[in-house]
């Protein structure tokens, strides 16, 4: 084993479009909430809300849509389209689950990696009991654990040391924009997982897991490194 296979020891997974589709719920629940508070949310705006803790998110809508509300009238609100979201989510099944993400679990597993899961969402943890992927986690830190949201890197340094590893350890596989700011300040290798023109500032991106294996990525990050020289 050489190089980058050597160094890395660790994979730490996004959740909600990386890993299972449960980016449009939020989608869904989040445009229901600003057509009920009587502007409209695209899902160019939802892109910008990718990875953000849900009161960051809510106060981005009210920004746009230009309305003031007082705390507790934040705290309403966001309960609301949280009880939406949860409710949506209550039957996801397995097959909910992205392509090819069970396989790429496996093999990460497999060639020795550890796996934790690093999310903003507080309903991680019930994403992944009703998907049944717990298992596939060693360690889990979501929207509970952290205090201090993307691009703050706080989020993959816990998920880091949980696994008993270094920054430099450990791939990151991340979907929004912030989120690979944040992995990239942290000192991580980050996987921009999704569209290359919102991921530009990853080390690579891959469009999702499906037919990608392990040894695949390491041969695709080795060739992008030979090329850059
Ligand atoms: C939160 C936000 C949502 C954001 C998600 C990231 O989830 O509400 O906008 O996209 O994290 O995964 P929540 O804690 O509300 O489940």
């Amino acid at each position: 084993m050489t190089g980058i296979a050597a160094q890395k020891k660790g994979c730490i997974f996004n959740l909600d479009g990386v890993i299972v589709d449960t980016s449009r719920y939020h989608y869904v629940a989040w445009k229901r909430l600003c057509n009920q508070l009587g502007f409209d949310f695209t899902p160019e705006q939802h892109e910008k809300l990718r990875g953000l803790s849900r009161m960051a998110s809510l106060e981005q809508l009210l920004e746009w849509g230009n309305i003031y509300m007082t705390e507790a009238e934040k705290l309403h609100w966001s309960d609301v389209k949280n009880n939406w979201y949860v409710e949506m989510i209550s039957d996801l099944k397995p097959g909910d689950v992205l392509p090819g993400a069970i396989l790429f679990l496996r093999q990460v597993r497999e060639a020795g990696l550890k796996v934790a899961l690093a999310s903003a969402s507080r309903s991680a943890r019930q994403v992944l009991n009703t998907t049944r992927l717990d298992a596939y986690f060693d360690a889990i830190i979501d929207g509970n654990s952290t205090r201090k949201a993307i691009p703050d890197p706080e989020c993959y340094l816990l998920a880091a040391r949980a696994l008993g590893l270094e920054p430099f350890e450990c791939f990151i596989f991340e979907d929004s924009d912030l989120g690979v700011l944040a992995g990239v300040a942290g000192g991580f290798f980050v996987i921009g997982v999704g569209d290359p023109d919102y991921l530009s500032k990853a080390h690579m991106v891959i469009p999702g897991f499906e037919n990608l294996s392990y040894t695949d990525l390491l041969t695709r990050i080795t060739a992008n490194m030979y090329s850059h020289t």
